[in-house]
C-alpha cells in the first residue's frame, strides 16, 4: 500500500504554512494561501485530484484562496461549525471523518483562537504503527498557542479559558508522539513566541511550550491575556473577506506605469507611495513622503498593519518583477488598491526635475558618543515588541512598537534628533519613513539596530524602556 504524502508550503512573508495531503490520486489542501497555482501544480505532478479544501478557521491575517481553488477544482470546502462562511461549505463537528485512499482525517473542534477553530488528526492506513499527524491550525503552534482576542462576541479571557479546555481535553490527550503541523511559524501576528521550527510533537510541546506549562485555566488565561498587544486593525476586515471568499487573484489588473508628475498628483490627492527597495537604497534617496517597506521581510504583514486594507498605493520597486511581486504579496493580505508604479523608479523622478530625500544613518559607537556629548538633544526610539526586550534595551530609550507608531508620533519631541532602532534594521527603516511623513525633519536610523549596539559592547539596560 502506498503511504500518504504530506507537502508543506511556507510563505515567509506572512509566516504562513499550508499543506497538501495526498493519497491514491486524491488530495486535500489545508489552509490555502490566496494564490493557488502552487497546489494545482503539486497535485498535477503527483497525479492527485484536489477534492477537499479544509480551513482550520477563518483567517484574520491573510486572504485564503479557498474560493478560487474550489472553483478551479470542484473541491468541497470544510470549516468548523459556527464559522459564518457565506459560501457553500461543509460545517464539521467533533468526531466527523473524511477518508480518501489511505488517508483518514478526523476533525476535532478546538475553539479558543476563534470559535470555529478545528484541528485535523491524520492517520495513514498503510502505516498503522506510525503515530498520527495533527494539523493544529492556530490552536497550537511550535512554542506558542493562538491569540484569543479575535472575537467580537467573547472577551479574550473567555476565549483563553475555552482554548485551555480545547488543549487539555482534546489536543494534549493525544499520544505524545503525535506530530503537530501548525498554520504559522515565527514572526506571525497570530501568536507571540513561535519557534522557527516547522513541526514538533505533542510530547515536546508539553515540555517546552510556555503556554502549556500553566498549572490551571486561571494561570493560562493570565499568561495569554496580560500584556496582550492589540490585534492589528485590518484583522476584522480580513475575516469578513474570508467569510465571503476572495475573488481569484488572476482578476487583479496589472499595475499601470505612472510618470513622475502623475505620481506627484496622485500623492497630493492622498495616494501613498510605498517604496519596496532595500533599506540602504531607500535611505540614500527616495520620493519625499513615501513609506518604506522592503520586500525582503514580512512585507505584506507590515503593509497591512501600517496602511490598512483600503489605502490607495503606488509602488516604487527595483524593476517590473519587483512591482509584480509586490502586487502579489499585497493581494495575499487583501491590499488591492494599487494605482500603479513609478515608471523608471527614483531615476525617473530625478529626470522629471523633482527632489529626492534621504535618511541619515548613524553607527552604534557614534550614537553612544553623541549621547555623551549632547544627552538632551537626542531621543532614542525603540520600535521593537515587548517580547523582544528580555535581551535588554538602550538606557533611556522610548519604546513605541512599530505597529503603533503611526498613531503615537505626538509622544516624540520633533525638536530633538530622533534615532530609531529595532533589532536589525528592517523595522526601523519603516519607522524613519513614518516619522519623516509625520513631519520629523531631524531623524536618523541606527545602523544594524540593537544587535549592532550589543555587538559593539555598548551598555545594555535590563529594565524595560519607557513606553
Ligand atoms: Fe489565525
Amino acid at each position: 500500500m502506498e503511504s500518504v504524502q504530506v507537502e508543506r508550503f511556507y510563505l515567509g512573508c506572512l509566516a504562513h504554512a499550508s499543506y497538501v495531503v495526498g493519497s491514491e490520486c486524491v488530495a486535500a489542501v489545508i489552509d490555502p494561501q490566496r494564490d493557488v497555482d502552487i497546489y494545482l501544480e503539486a497535485a498535477a505532478q503527483k497525479g492527485w485530484k484536489i477534492e477537499h479544501i479544509i480551513e482550520t478557521h477563518v483567517h484574520a491575517d491573510f486572504v485564503s484562496g479557498h474560493r478560487e481553488l474550489a472553483e478551479r477544482t470542484g473541491a468541497r470546502i470544510y470549516l468548523g461549525e459556527g464559522s459564518g462562511a457565506e459560501f457553500p461549505h461543509v460545517a464539521v463537528k467533533d468526531g466527523d471523518e473524511l477518508n480518501f485512499g489511505n488517508c483518514h482525517l478526523k476533525f476535532l473542534q478546538t475553539p479558543g483562537h476563534t470559535v470555529e477553530s478545528i484541528c485535523i488528526l491524520m492517520n495513514d492506513a498503510s502505516q498503522p504503527d506510525r503515530r498520527g499527524i495533527l494539523f493544529t491550525g492556530d490552536t497550537l503552534f511550535v512554542g506558542d498557542v493562538g491569540r484569543p482576542d479575535l472575537s467580537g462576541t467573547y472577551t479574550p479571557q473567555q476565549l483563553a479559558a475555552i482554548l485551555y479546555q480545547s488543549l487539555h481535553e482534546k489536543v494534549l490527550r493525544l499520544p505524545d508522539e503525535t506530530q503537530i503541523y501548525p498554520a504559522h511559524g515565527a514572526g506571525s501576528l497570530c501568536g507571540r513566541q513561535m519557534s522557527s521550527e516547522s513541526s514538533s510533537t505533542i510530547g515536546k510541546q508539553k515540555q517546552t511550550n510556555y503556554a502549556l506549562m500553566a498549572k490551571s485555566s486561571e494561570e493560562f488565561v493570565h499568561l495569554l491575556t496580560d500584556n496582550l498587544s492589540t490585534a492589528p486593525e485590518y484583522f476584522a476586515q480580513e475575516v469578513d473577506l474570508n467569510r465571503k471568499g476572495a475573488a481569484p487573484i488572476s482578476q487583479l489588473p496589472a499595475p499601470a506605469a505612472l510618470s513622475a508628475p502623475e505620481v506627484l498628483r496622485l500623492q497630493q490627492e492622498g495616494t501613498v507611495v510605498v517604496d519596496t527597495r532595500p533599506a540602504s537604497e531607500f535611505a540614500a534617496a527616495h520620493v519625499p513622503g513615501s513609506i518604506h517597506i522592503a520586500l525582503t521581510g514580512q512585507y505584506a504583514s507590515w503593509a497591512a498593519r501600517i496602511l490598512g486594507l483600503n489605502t490607495k498605493l503606488i509602488i516604487v520597486g527595483e524593476d517590473a518583477d519587483h512591482v509584480r511581486e509586490s502586487q502579489l504579496r499585497l493581494a495575499r493580505v487583501g491590499l488591492e488598491s494599487i494605482s500603479g508604479y513609478l515608471a523608471a523608479g527614483v531615476a525617473g523622478w530625478v529626470r522629471s526635475g523633482y527632489e529626492l530625500e534621504s535618511i541619515p544613518q548613524i553607527t552604534a559607537p557614534d550614537l553612544a558618543e553623541l549621547r555623551k556629548q549632547e544627552p538632551e538633544s537626542v531621543t532614542v526610539l525603540d520600535v521593537r515588541e515587548e517580547a523582544e526586550l528580555s535581551g535588554g534595551a538602550i538606557e533611556g530609550a522610548i519604546r513605541i512598537p512599530l505597529g503603533k507608531l503611526m498613531n503615537r508620533t505626538s509622544e516624540l519631541d520633533p525638536t530633538k534628533l530622533t534615532v530609531v532602532h529595532c533589532k536589525g534594521g528592517y523595522r526601523s527603516s519603516i519607522a524613519t519613513s513614518i516619522l519623516r511623513r509625520g513631519g520629523f525633519r531631524d531623524i536618523a536610523n541606527l545602523m544594524g539596530g540593537f544587535d549592532a549596539w550589543k555587538a559593539a559592547g555598548l551598555p545594555v539596560s535590563l529594565s524595560a524602556p519607557q513606553s
